[in-house]
Protein backbone atom coordinates (compact mmCIF):
# COMPACT_ATOMS: atom_id res chain seq x y z
CA UNK A 1 0.00 0.00 0.00
CA UNK A 2 0.95 3.60 -0.87
CA UNK A 3 0.97 6.69 1.62
CA UNK A 4 -1.86 9.31 0.81
CA UNK A 5 -1.07 12.96 1.72
CA UNK A 6 -3.86 15.59 2.68
CA UNK A 7 -2.17 18.85 3.25
CA UNK A 8 -2.79 22.62 2.74
CA UNK A 9 -2.96 24.34 -0.36
CA UNK A 10 -2.61 28.17 0.94
CA UNK A 11 -1.33 29.52 4.14
CA UNK A 12 -3.02 27.11 6.63
CA UNK A 13 -6.40 26.91 8.15
CA UNK A 14 -8.47 25.39 5.30
CA UNK A 15 -9.99 22.56 7.52
CA UNK A 16 -7.09 19.89 7.56
CA UNK A 17 -8.44 18.92 10.56
CA UNK A 18 -12.09 18.43 9.85
CA UNK A 19 -11.38 16.46 6.65
CA UNK A 20 -8.82 14.24 7.76
CA UNK A 21 -11.47 13.30 10.60
CA UNK A 22 -13.97 12.97 8.09
CA UNK A 23 -11.42 10.66 5.94
CA UNK A 24 -10.21 8.85 8.69
CA UNK A 25 -12.91 5.82 8.33
CA UNK A 26 -10.82 5.32 5.19
CA UNK A 27 -7.35 4.55 6.89
CA UNK A 28 -5.25 2.30 9.56
CA UNK A 29 -3.15 5.55 10.45
CA UNK A 30 -2.83 9.07 10.46
CA UNK A 31 0.44 10.34 10.84
CA UNK A 32 1.80 13.67 11.42
CA UNK A 33 4.88 14.20 9.62
CA UNK A 34 6.13 18.22 9.91
CA UNK A 35 5.47 21.33 12.38
CA UNK A 36 4.09 21.46 16.10
CA UNK A 37 1.76 23.14 18.39
CA UNK A 38 1.64 26.31 15.61
CA UNK A 39 -0.57 24.14 14.19
CA UNK A 40 -4.56 23.95 15.31
CA UNK A 41 -6.50 21.76 13.83
CA UNK A 42 -10.36 22.11 14.79
CA UNK A 43 -12.75 19.06 14.57
CA UNK A 44 -16.49 18.96 15.08
CA UNK A 45 -18.61 16.21 15.52
CA UNK A 46 -21.57 15.27 17.99
CA UNK A 47 -21.48 19.18 18.82
CA UNK A 48 -18.48 19.12 20.69
CA UNK A 49 -15.45 20.50 19.35
CA UNK A 50 -11.58 20.07 19.26
CA UNK A 51 -8.62 21.62 18.46
CA UNK A 52 -5.52 19.34 18.11
CA UNK A 53 -2.05 20.95 18.13
CA UNK A 54 -0.05 17.98 17.76
CA UNK A 55 -1.80 15.18 17.82
CA UNK A 56 -3.32 13.53 14.68
CA UNK A 57 -6.95 14.03 13.56
CA UNK A 58 -7.39 10.48 13.59
CA UNK A 59 -7.07 10.12 17.71
CA UNK A 60 -11.32 10.07 18.08
CA UNK A 61 -11.72 6.97 16.40
CA UNK A 62 -10.33 4.21 18.35
CA UNK A 63 -9.48 1.65 15.47
CA UNK A 64 -7.03 3.82 13.75
CA UNK A 65 -3.46 4.75 14.91
CA UNK A 66 -2.12 7.95 15.20
CA UNK A 67 1.81 8.30 14.72
CA UNK A 68 3.53 11.58 16.00
CA UNK A 69 6.57 11.48 13.27
CA UNK A 70 10.19 12.22 13.09
CA UNK A 71 9.52 15.37 11.44
CA UNK A 72 7.07 16.95 14.07
CA UNK A 73 8.76 19.05 16.92
CA UNK A 74 6.82 18.29 20.26
CA UNK A 75 6.22 20.82 23.47
CA UNK A 76 5.51 17.96 26.30
CA UNK A 77 3.64 21.01 28.33
CA UNK A 78 1.42 21.94 25.09
CA UNK A 79 0.88 18.03 24.39
CA UNK A 80 -0.74 17.15 27.69
CA UNK A 81 -3.37 20.05 27.88
CA UNK A 82 -4.55 18.41 24.54
CA UNK A 83 -4.11 14.55 25.93
CA UNK A 84 -5.98 16.03 29.06
CA UNK A 85 -9.00 17.36 27.05
CA UNK A 86 -9.03 14.14 25.18
CA UNK A 87 -9.33 11.88 27.91
CA UNK A 88 -11.98 13.93 29.49
CA UNK A 89 -13.90 14.11 26.66
CA UNK A 90 -13.65 10.18 27.04
CA UNK A 91 -11.33 8.83 24.72
CA UNK A 92 -8.25 6.87 25.65
CA UNK A 93 -5.12 8.43 22.77
CA UNK A 94 -2.59 5.94 25.38
CA UNK A 95 -4.42 3.23 23.14
CA UNK A 96 -3.66 4.63 19.66
CA UNK A 97 -1.05 6.82 19.62
CA UNK A 98 2.44 6.22 18.82
CA UNK A 99 5.33 8.93 19.12
CA UNK A 100 8.61 9.16 16.64
CA UNK A 101 12.07 8.85 19.07
CA UNK A 102 13.69 10.71 16.22
CA UNK A 103 10.68 13.92 16.89
CA UNK A 104 12.27 17.33 18.57
CA UNK A 105 11.16 18.68 21.75
CA UNK A 106 10.43 22.35 21.84
CA UNK A 107 11.75 23.33 25.09
CA UNK A 108 10.84 26.17 26.98
CA UNK A 109 13.96 28.08 26.13
CA UNK A 110 13.35 27.52 22.29
CA UNK A 111 9.88 29.43 23.18
CA UNK A 112 11.57 32.10 24.59
CA UNK A 113 14.01 32.40 21.89
CA UNK A 114 10.87 32.94 19.12
CA UNK A 115 9.83 35.65 21.28
CA UNK A 116 13.13 37.52 21.65
CA UNK A 117 13.86 36.89 17.72
CA UNK A 118 10.53 38.23 16.97
CA UNK A 119 10.78 41.43 19.32
CA UNK A 120 14.44 42.00 18.20
CA UNK A 121 12.76 42.27 14.54
CA UNK A 122 10.14 44.72 15.50
CA UNK A 123 8.28 45.70 11.69
CA UNK A 124 9.84 43.20 10.23
CA UNK A 125 8.64 40.53 12.23
CA UNK A 126 7.53 37.16 11.00
CA UNK A 127 4.14 37.03 13.58
CA UNK A 128 4.81 33.33 14.63
CA UNK A 129 2.46 31.87 16.88
CA UNK A 130 5.68 32.05 19.78
CA UNK A 131 5.66 28.44 19.98
CA UNK A 132 9.29 27.99 19.78
CA UNK A 133 9.37 25.86 16.18
CA UNK A 134 12.08 27.94 14.46
CA UNK A 135 14.42 27.94 17.00
CA UNK A 136 13.29 24.20 17.70
CA UNK A 137 13.95 23.50 14.33
CA UNK A 138 17.33 25.39 14.43
CA UNK A 139 18.64 23.29 16.92
CA UNK A 140 17.39 20.19 14.33
CA UNK A 141 19.54 21.41 12.02
CA UNK A 142 22.54 22.79 13.90
CA UNK A 143 22.43 19.21 15.19
CA UNK A 144 22.38 19.86 18.64
CA UNK A 145 18.24 19.57 19.33
CA UNK A 146 17.06 17.49 22.33
CA UNK A 147 14.94 14.47 20.48
CA UNK A 148 12.13 12.21 22.48
CA UNK A 149 14.47 9.51 22.57
CA UNK A 150 16.31 10.89 25.12
CA UNK A 151 13.77 10.19 27.70
CA UNK A 152 14.38 6.25 27.11
CA UNK A 153 18.08 7.09 28.52
CA UNK A 154 19.36 8.17 31.72
CA UNK A 155 20.98 11.91 31.44
CA UNK A 156 17.50 13.11 30.49
CA UNK A 157 17.93 16.25 33.06
CA UNK A 158 22.06 16.78 31.96
CA UNK A 159 20.94 17.03 27.87
CA UNK A 160 18.27 19.25 29.09
CA UNK A 161 20.45 21.26 30.76
CA UNK A 162 23.33 21.75 28.68
CA UNK A 163 20.79 23.17 25.75
CA UNK A 164 19.27 25.46 28.14
CA UNK A 165 22.06 27.03 29.06
CA UNK A 166 23.05 27.69 26.11
CA UNK A 167 19.71 28.68 25.03
CA UNK A 168 20.04 31.25 28.07
CA UNK A 169 23.17 32.90 27.43
CA UNK A 170 21.43 34.06 23.92
CA UNK A 171 18.71 35.69 25.55
CA UNK A 172 20.78 37.21 28.14
CA UNK A 173 22.89 38.68 25.42
CA UNK A 174 19.79 40.09 23.86
CA UNK A 175 19.28 42.22 26.65
CA UNK A 176 16.04 41.35 26.58
CA UNK A 177 14.40 40.33 30.68
CA UNK A 178 13.14 37.20 30.09
CA UNK A 179 11.20 37.42 33.19
CA UNK A 180 8.39 39.95 31.56
CA UNK A 181 7.79 36.83 28.87
CA UNK A 182 4.77 34.68 29.82
CA UNK A 183 4.41 31.03 28.46
CA UNK A 184 1.42 30.21 28.34
CA UNK A 185 0.27 32.35 31.19
CA UNK A 186 3.02 31.18 33.18
CA UNK A 187 6.43 32.54 34.07
CA UNK A 188 9.15 30.78 32.63
CA UNK A 189 10.36 29.13 35.92
CA UNK A 190 6.80 27.87 36.31
CA UNK A 191 6.96 27.08 32.95
CA UNK A 192 9.71 24.90 33.02
CA UNK A 193 8.85 22.78 35.72
CA UNK A 194 5.54 21.73 34.44
CA UNK A 195 7.55 21.11 31.14
CA UNK A 196 9.97 18.82 32.91
CA UNK A 197 7.08 17.13 34.65
CA UNK A 198 5.18 16.26 31.07
CA UNK A 199 8.09 15.45 29.54
CA UNK A 200 8.46 12.45 31.96
CA UNK A 201 5.09 11.92 31.85
CA UNK A 202 5.75 10.94 28.22
CA UNK A 203 6.74 7.44 28.74
CA UNK A 204 3.43 6.70 29.33
CA UNK A 205 2.92 6.68 25.18
CA UNK A 206 4.55 4.26 23.12
CA UNK A 207 7.89 5.73 21.88
CA UNK A 208 9.14 3.79 18.75
CA UNK A 209 11.30 4.36 15.53
CA UNK A 210 7.64 4.99 13.67
CA UNK A 211 9.60 4.86 10.14
CA UNK A 212 9.90 0.86 10.80
CA UNK A 213 6.57 0.59 12.40
CA UNK A 214 5.16 2.78 8.91
CA UNK A 215 7.21 0.98 6.18
CA UNK A 216 6.13 -2.59 8.11
CA UNK A 217 2.45 -1.44 8.20
CA UNK A 218 2.59 -0.43 4.49
CA UNK A 219 3.48 -3.58 3.63
CA UNK A 220 1.33 -5.57 5.57
CA UNK A 221 -1.51 -4.27 3.13
CA UNK A 222 -2.41 -0.78 6.06
CA UNK A 223 -3.72 1.71 4.83
CA UNK A 224 -1.91 4.95 5.71
CA UNK A 225 -2.75 8.71 5.82
CA UNK A 226 -0.14 11.85 6.12
CA UNK A 227 -1.54 14.64 7.74
CA UNK A 228 0.17 17.91 6.97
CA UNK A 229 0.28 20.97 9.55
CA UNK A 230 0.18 24.95 8.20
CA UNK A 231 0.19 25.06 4.20
CA UNK A 232 2.03 25.20 1.14
CA UNK A 233 2.35 28.96 0.96
CA UNK A 234 4.55 28.39 4.28
CA UNK A 235 6.74 26.10 3.26
CA UNK A 236 10.58 27.00 4.04
CA UNK A 237 11.65 26.41 0.65
CA UNK A 238 8.62 27.61 -1.73
CA UNK A 239 6.75 30.00 0.45
CA UNK A 240 6.80 33.62 0.59
CA UNK A 241 10.44 33.49 2.51
CA UNK A 242 11.30 34.88 5.61
CA UNK A 243 7.42 34.78 6.26
CA UNK A 244 6.83 31.29 6.54
CA UNK A 245 7.19 28.45 9.02
CA UNK A 246 10.44 26.51 9.37
CA UNK A 247 9.39 23.66 8.24
CA UNK A 248 8.41 21.21 4.42
CA UNK A 249 5.14 21.78 4.41
CA UNK A 250 4.38 19.70 0.86
CA UNK A 251 4.25 16.68 -0.08
CA UNK A 252 8.08 16.20 0.32
CA UNK A 253 8.08 16.69 3.49
CA UNK A 254 5.85 13.46 4.04
CA UNK A 255 9.29 11.69 2.69
CA UNK A 256 12.03 12.95 5.64
CA UNK A 257 9.03 13.62 8.15
CA UNK A 258 7.89 10.00 8.46
CA UNK A 259 10.35 8.26 6.63
CA UNK A 260 8.09 6.98 3.50
CA UNK A 261 10.06 6.93 0.33
CA UNK A 262 9.03 9.03 -2.62
CA UNK A 263 7.74 5.59 -4.80
CA UNK A 264 5.30 4.85 -1.70
CA UNK A 265 3.47 8.06 -2.06
CA UNK A 266 0.04 7.85 -3.32
CA UNK A 267 -3.18 10.25 -3.41
CA UNK A 268 -2.12 13.55 -2.73
CA UNK A 269 -5.36 15.56 -1.73
CA UNK A 270 -4.70 19.26 -1.90
CA UNK A 271 -7.33 21.54 0.48
CA UNK A 272 -7.79 24.91 -0.43
CA UNK A 273 -10.20 27.34 1.34
CA UNK A 274 -12.76 28.88 -1.40
CA UNK A 275 -11.37 32.02 -0.61
CA UNK A 276 -7.57 33.17 1.19
CA UNK A 277 -6.72 33.90 4.14
CA UNK A 278 -3.55 34.38 6.11
CA UNK A 279 -2.49 34.96 9.78
CA UNK A 280 0.76 36.64 10.65
CA UNK A 281 2.59 38.93 8.02
CA UNK A 282 3.94 38.46 4.50
CA UNK A 283 2.42 38.90 1.57
CA UNK A 284 -1.24 38.06 0.13
CA UNK A 285 -1.58 39.60 -2.87
CA UNK A 286 -5.33 39.17 -3.04
CA UNK A 287 -6.17 40.69 0.54
CA UNK A 288 -8.82 42.86 0.87
CA UNK A 289 -9.14 45.32 3.51
CA UNK A 290 -12.76 46.48 2.87
CA UNK A 291 -16.35 45.48 4.04
CA UNK A 292 -16.10 42.01 2.03
CA UNK A 293 -12.91 41.42 3.88
CA UNK A 294 -15.05 41.57 7.00
CA UNK A 295 -17.51 39.71 5.58
CA UNK A 296 -15.35 36.51 5.56
CA UNK A 297 -14.07 37.13 8.11
CA UNK A 298 -16.99 37.40 10.16
CA UNK A 299 -19.21 34.51 7.57
CA UNK A 300 -16.24 32.33 8.11
CA UNK A 301 -14.89 32.68 11.66
CA UNK A 302 -11.84 33.49 10.90
CA UNK A 303 -10.21 33.75 13.82
CA UNK A 304 -6.87 31.55 14.56
CA UNK A 305 -7.27 28.05 16.03
CA UNK A 306 -4.24 28.53 17.86
CA UNK A 307 -3.67 32.22 18.74
CA UNK A 308 -7.22 33.71 18.49
CA UNK A 309 -5.81 36.14 15.75
CA UNK A 310 -8.20 37.69 13.36
CA UNK A 311 -6.97 36.39 9.77
CA UNK A 312 -6.55 38.02 6.82
CA UNK A 313 -9.00 37.56 4.36
CA UNK A 314 -8.80 37.70 0.29
CA UNK A 315 -10.64 36.33 -2.55
CA UNK A 316 -9.16 32.99 -4.18
CA UNK A 317 -5.71 33.13 -5.56
CA UNK A 318 -5.35 30.85 -8.40
CA UNK A 319 -1.40 31.78 -9.38
CA UNK A 320 -1.07 30.65 -6.15
CA UNK A 321 -2.71 27.68 -6.01
CA UNK A 322 -1.34 26.28 -9.27
CA UNK A 323 1.62 26.78 -8.10
CA UNK A 324 1.09 24.62 -4.75
CA UNK A 325 -0.69 21.78 -7.01
CA UNK A 326 2.68 21.73 -9.25
CA UNK A 327 4.55 21.78 -5.89
CA UNK A 328 2.66 19.11 -3.87
CA UNK A 329 1.86 17.29 -7.02
CA UNK A 330 -1.57 17.16 -6.31
CA UNK A 331 -4.07 14.19 -7.07
CA UNK A 332 -7.49 14.94 -6.02
CA UNK A 333 -8.26 18.85 -4.73
CA UNK A 334 -10.62 19.20 -1.68
CA UNK A 335 -12.62 22.95 -1.57
CA UNK A 336 -13.65 23.91 2.14
CA UNK A 337 -15.72 26.76 3.13
CA UNK A 338 -17.73 27.20 0.07
CA UNK A 339 -20.56 27.25 2.46
CA UNK A 340 -18.89 30.70 3.25
CA UNK A 341 -19.59 32.09 0.06
CA UNK A 342 -23.08 31.73 -0.25
CA UNK A 343 -25.00 34.77 -0.79
CA UNK A 344 -22.67 36.84 -2.38
CA UNK A 345 -24.12 38.22 -5.19
CA UNK A 346 -21.04 38.19 -7.14
CA UNK A 347 -17.85 36.09 -6.40
CA UNK A 348 -14.19 37.15 -7.52
CA UNK A 349 -10.82 34.96 -8.33
CA UNK A 350 -7.71 36.33 -9.06
CA UNK A 351 -6.47 34.67 -12.52
CA UNK A 352 -3.06 35.98 -13.12
CA UNK A 353 -1.20 38.70 -11.83
CA UNK A 354 0.17 41.49 -14.02
CA UNK A 355 4.02 43.22 -14.07
CA UNK A 356 4.93 45.68 -16.86
CA UNK A 357 1.88 44.28 -19.07
CA UNK A 358 3.01 41.03 -18.62
CA UNK A 359 0.88 38.21 -17.33
CA UNK A 360 1.92 35.54 -14.78
CA UNK A 361 -0.12 32.56 -14.53
CA UNK A 362 2.31 31.41 -11.13
CA UNK A 363 3.93 33.17 -8.73
CA UNK A 364 7.48 33.65 -11.03
CA UNK A 365 6.89 37.71 -11.04
CA UNK A 366 10.01 39.98 -11.06
CA UNK A 367 11.43 40.74 -7.86
CA UNK A 368 9.91 43.91 -6.84
CA UNK A 369 7.02 44.01 -8.70
CA UNK A 370 3.71 44.77 -6.54
CA UNK A 371 1.30 42.70 -9.41
CA UNK A 372 -1.65 44.04 -10.55
CA UNK A 373 -4.48 41.26 -10.25
CA UNK A 374 -6.24 39.85 -13.38
CA UNK A 375 -9.64 39.09 -11.94
CA UNK A 376 -12.62 37.02 -12.90
CA UNK A 377 -16.16 37.48 -11.70
CA UNK A 378 -18.35 34.97 -11.40
CA UNK A 379 -21.93 35.00 -10.28
CA UNK A 380 -22.99 33.44 -6.39
CA UNK A 381 -25.56 31.82 -5.61
CA UNK A 382 -28.09 32.48 -2.78
CA UNK A 383 -28.97 28.84 -1.42
CA UNK A 384 -27.59 27.31 2.06
CA UNK A 385 -25.61 24.52 1.53
CA UNK A 386 -24.78 23.69 4.48
CA UNK A 387 -27.59 20.49 4.63
CA UNK A 388 -26.91 19.62 1.08
CA UNK A 389 -25.51 15.61 0.73
CA UNK A 390 -25.84 15.22 -3.15
CA UNK A 391 -23.60 16.82 -5.59
CA UNK A 392 -26.21 17.39 -8.00
CA UNK A 393 -28.59 19.40 -5.35
CA UNK A 394 -25.40 22.52 -5.28
CA UNK A 395 -26.60 25.01 -6.81
CA UNK A 396 -25.21 25.79 -10.57
CA UNK A 397 -23.17 29.05 -9.85
CA UNK A 398 -21.40 27.13 -6.96
CA UNK A 399 -20.98 24.01 -9.67
CA UNK A 400 -19.57 26.29 -12.23
CA UNK A 401 -16.94 28.29 -10.09
CA UNK A 402 -15.63 24.20 -8.52
CA UNK A 403 -15.40 23.72 -12.62
CA UNK A 404 -13.33 26.78 -12.81
CA UNK A 405 -11.70 26.34 -10.22
CA UNK A 406 -10.33 22.72 -11.07
CA UNK A 407 -9.92 23.68 -14.96
CA UNK A 408 -7.44 26.71 -13.96
CA UNK A 409 -5.82 24.78 -11.17
CA UNK A 410 -5.12 21.57 -13.66
CA UNK A 411 -6.27 19.26 -10.89
CA UNK A 412 -9.56 16.88 -10.21
CA UNK A 413 -12.12 17.94 -7.30
CA UNK A 414 -12.73 15.11 -5.56
CA UNK A 415 -14.87 16.89 -2.13
CA UNK A 416 -16.95 20.07 -1.35
CA UNK A 417 -17.12 20.87 2.58
CA UNK A 418 -20.65 22.29 3.05
CA UNK A 419 -19.58 23.44 7.11
CA UNK A 420 -17.17 22.64 9.74
CA UNK A 421 -19.02 19.24 11.11
CA UNK A 422 -17.22 16.06 9.82
CA UNK A 423 -20.60 14.87 8.26
CA UNK A 424 -20.82 18.36 6.50
CA UNK A 425 -18.83 16.99 3.09
CA UNK A 426 -19.68 16.20 -0.45
CA UNK A 427 -17.79 13.83 -2.72
CA UNK A 428 -17.85 14.82 -5.79
P1 LIG B 1 -6.74 23.56 9.82
O1 LIG B 1 -5.64 24.20 10.58
O2 LIG B 1 -6.44 23.45 8.37
O3 LIG B 1 -7.18 22.25 10.40
O4 LIG B 1 -7.98 24.56 9.92
P2 LIG B 1 -8.49 25.32 11.26
O5 LIG B 1 -9.16 24.35 12.14
O6 LIG B 1 -7.42 26.15 11.83
O7 LIG B 1 -9.50 26.35 10.60
C1 LIG B 1 -10.56 25.93 9.82
C2 LIG B 1 -11.85 26.46 10.47
O8 LIG B 1 -12.92 26.31 9.55
C3 LIG B 1 -12.27 25.68 11.70
O9 LIG B 1 -12.97 26.53 12.55
C4 LIG B 1 -13.19 24.61 11.13
O10 LIG B 1 -14.13 24.14 12.09
C5 LIG B 1 -13.87 25.37 10.04
N1 LIG B 1 -14.26 24.61 8.85
C6 LIG B 1 -13.65 23.58 8.24
N2 LIG B 1 -14.29 23.25 7.10
C7 LIG B 1 -15.33 24.10 7.00
C8 LIG B 1 -16.36 24.31 6.01
O11 LIG B 1 -16.43 23.64 4.98
N3 LIG B 1 -17.24 25.32 6.25
C9 LIG B 1 -17.20 26.10 7.36
N4 LIG B 1 -18.10 27.06 7.51
N5 LIG B 1 -16.24 25.95 8.30
C10 LIG B 1 -15.32 24.97 8.11
P1 LIG C 1 -2.38 25.06 10.72
O1 LIG C 1 -1.78 23.67 10.74
C1 LIG C 1 -1.92 29.29 9.83
C2 LIG C 1 2.02 31.02 10.49
C3 LIG C 1 2.17 32.03 11.60
C4 LIG C 1 3.30 32.90 11.06
C5 LIG C 1 4.20 31.87 10.36
C6 LIG C 1 5.34 31.38 11.21
O2 LIG C 1 -3.39 25.28 11.77
O3 LIG C 1 -2.87 25.38 9.36
P2 LIG C 1 5.59 29.83 13.33
O4 LIG C 1 4.82 29.74 14.62
O5 LIG C 1 5.56 28.56 12.54
O6 LIG C 1 6.98 30.34 13.56
O7 LIG C 1 4.85 30.96 12.47
O8 LIG C 1 3.35 30.78 10.04
N1 LIG C 1 1.46 29.72 10.90
C7 LIG C 1 0.22 29.33 10.61
N2 LIG C 1 -0.79 29.98 9.99
N3 LIG C 1 -2.10 27.99 10.23
C8 LIG C 1 -1.08 27.32 10.81
O9 LIG C 1 -1.15 26.01 11.10
C9 LIG C 1 0.13 28.00 11.07
N4 LIG C 1 1.30 27.66 11.64
C10 LIG C 1 2.11 28.72 11.52
O10 LIG C 1 0.97 32.76 11.80
O11 LIG C 1 2.78 33.74 10.07
MG1 LIG D 1 -5.35 25.85 11.86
Amino acid sequence: MKVDVILGLQWGDEGKGKIVDALAPQYDIIARFQGGPNAGHTIIFNSRKFVLHSVPSGIFRSNILNIIGNGVVLDPFIFFQEIDAIREAGFDPSSNLLISRSAHFIMPSHRLLDAVNEAAMGEKKIGSTLKGIGPCYTDKYKRSGLRVGELEHNGFQTEYESRREIHMKLIAASGVDYRGILLDGLPFDEYEQEWLKAAHKMKQFRIAATEIEINKSMAAGKKVLAEGAQGTLLDVDFGSYPFVTSSNTMTGGVCTGLGVAPSHVGKVFGIFKAYCTRVGNGPFPTELFDDMGELLRKNGNEFGATTGRPRRTGWLDMPALRYSVMLNGVTDLIMTKADVLSGLETIKVCDAYKCADKLYDMPDIPAGCLPDLIIKEMNGWSADITTTTQANQLPPALTEYSRFVEKSAGAHLSYISTGPDREQIIKL
